[in-house]
């Protein structure tokens, strides 16, 4: 018998262990588990778990005592089949179970983790599939009525309940918010599964706007068995929510001036007020009342002024516009600021300015160019010269055709064709010697010197190496062909190439004999 009692012992120890272990626990954190339901295959089934919020909780569903999915949401992407969701700041986290097959008739288990309480809490629930899927009832708004229902700005919108009965699976409820601009805004809810079975989704924790002044509460139910939502509203019928608030301005547009900048702007202040403005035109008061040219009435509720902004005396200035009605009084400013930016006058006049004074520099400079140029005017010829001698046919006003292509292959080498008298005159046999040595003097005292570095340069001597006086022109093409004796007498002007120093190029022709001479 002794072990028995101690075996006995050790149970109630354990119990007891286990009382003392909960009493220290926190409540069980979840406050909705979710209920056994019904699907239809290909129709999604949802379970409902509600935990208290605000303590740190992690979620997991266990489908089948084996898979868990979460925490919290399902990234797992080897289970597509299932998604958490709900309101988290509201404590929901449901199951969805997609494209429901047979296969999925498991129980499913909200588990919850109370984080360091060392300890699990779970509520599970059995999903049935059973054919075929079946529409659920209308949803009904249990707390509606057809009068007005009245909010000041800032109140809370409190509980309203909706309600749809049976269906396979149930349906989906969700409230929301219709404004008068037609724009759905959400509203947080509870939602509350039971056994009959039907679902109720009550509204909570909303704080009314201005915006949602004529607006209506809307409970729309989805099911797949439905082509659209149906709904209920409150109030019911066409009747709205009435939010009595502070007068709501729209007044601009913005002022903005830039340098230099002067105009005249129509600005327009419209204020909405429910209730009504007690002074049916909003105010407007100018910190300057001189910039103000006229104001009109456009219509109840809006008023617009024409004014002249400058950048010089008016940046800084502003101008209220107000509005009073029973709940009080609502002012909105606008200041005239100033926008860095030049006016575009002015920038296409400095644009052209600036390209007058592009044009005027490069006259300038061309004018310069020209000028220097024109006491040589044979320097264009070596390009002539450069271009022939490659073989190119030169077409110029000056005949080409005096250069015979190629003038070392052709038989004829005397100039044909040739209308220019400059160039017929010139004696043939002045080219016999070449090229045109430089003034004596320049040759006594600097001889071949470089003149920068004071070396002897033999880059400077002609192929006729013996001469002592440097080449003119650098191109030895040329000098080839100078050696012809018979070369026509244009080449002669061609003799005096671009770069040479300054002193050899202004040397007329005239020395020639004096070097034969020597
Ligand atoms: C639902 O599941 C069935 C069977 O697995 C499949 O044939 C069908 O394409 C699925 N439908 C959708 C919308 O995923
Ligand atoms: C601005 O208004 C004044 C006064 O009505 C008028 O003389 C002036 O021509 C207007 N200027 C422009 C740019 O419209
Ligand atoms: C405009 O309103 C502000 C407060 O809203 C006030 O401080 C300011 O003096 C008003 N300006 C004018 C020109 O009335």
């Amino acid at each position: 018998m002794a072990p028995r009692f101690g075996s006995l012992c050790y149970i109630l120890v354990l119990i007891e262990l286990c009382l003392v272990h909960h009493s220290l626990q926190q409540i069980n954190p979840i406050v909705m588990g979710p209920v056994d339901t019904e699907a239809a295959e290909g129709t999604d089934a949802v379970f409902y778990c509600k935990v208290r919020t605000g303590q740190g909780l992690i979620v997991y569903w266990i489908v089948d005592r084996s898979i868990a999915v979460g925490p919290n949401v399902n990234r797992n992407e080897a289970l597509p089949k299932y998604e958490i969701f709900g309101n988290p700041s509201n404590g929901y986290y449901n199951l969805r179970i997609k494209n429901v097959t047979l296969d999925d008739a498991f129980q499913y288990d909200c588990l919850v983790d109370a984080q360091g309480g060392g300890s699990n809490y779970e509520a599970g629930a059995t999903l049935s599939v059973v054919n075929p899927a079946m529409a659920p009832g209308v949803p009904s708004c249990l707390d509606t009525t057809a009068n007005e229902i009245v909010f000041d700005e800032g109140d809370e919108l409190g509980n309203f309940r909706c309600r749809s009965s049976g269906g396979r699976p149930l349906g989906e409820l969700k409230w929301s918010l219709l404004r008068s601009d037609q724009t759905l805004v959400d509203v947080n809810f509870d939602t509350q599964v039971d056994t009959s079975p039907s679902i109720t989704a009550t509204s909570s924790s909303y704080t009314m706007t201005a915006a949602d002044h004529e607006s209506q509460l809307a409970c729309s139910l989805t099911h797949p068995s439905l082509n659209s939502d149906a709904t209920c509203t409150v109030p019911s019928g066409s009747t709205k929510l009435i939010v009595r608030h502070f007068p709501i301005i729209d007044f601009g547009p913005r002022l903005d001036v830039h340098y230099l900048e002067t105009k005249n702007v129509t600005i327009r202040c419209t204020a909405t007020a429910y209730p009504g403005l007690i002074i049916n035109v909003p105010e407007l008061t100018f910190s300057d009342r001189s910039i103000l040219l006229q104001t009109t009435l456009v219509e109840e509720g809006a008023i617009e002024a024409v004014i002249r902004i400058s950048q010089r005396s008016d940046v800084g200035k502003s101008i209220n516009c107000s509005a009073t009605n029973a709940m009080g009084t609502t002012t909105t400013t606008l200041e005239i600021e100033l926008t860095p930016v030049l006016p575009i006058w002015l920038l296409v006049v400095l644009m052209i300015i600036a390209c007058l004074i592009v044009l005027l520099l490069s006259l300038c400079c061309c004018y310069c160019f020209c000028n220097g140029c024109k006491p040589k005017p044979t320097d264009d010829r070596p390009d002539l010269g450069d271009i022939k001698a490659a073989g190119y046919d030169v077409s110029e006003s000056r005949s080409a055709s005096v250069f015979q292509p190629n003038g070392l292959n052709g038989t004829d080498l005397r100039p044909i064709n040739n209308d220019d008298d400059s160039f017929a005159d010139m004696p043939l046999n002045d080219y016999t010697e070449y090229p045109p040595p430089p003034p004596v003097s320049d040759t006594t005292t600097t001889g071949f010197n470089d003149h920068e570095t004071g070396e002897v340069n033999d880059g400077y001597l002609s192929p006729d190496a013996e001469d002592r006086f440097p080449p003119m022109i650098e191109d030895e093409h040329l000098m080839g062909e100078k050696r012809i004796s018979s070369f026509k007498p244009d080449d002669m002007n061609l003799a005096p190439s671009p770069p040479p120093p300054p002193p050899l190029d202004l040397a007329p022709p005239k020395p020639i004999p004096i070097v034969e001479d020597e």
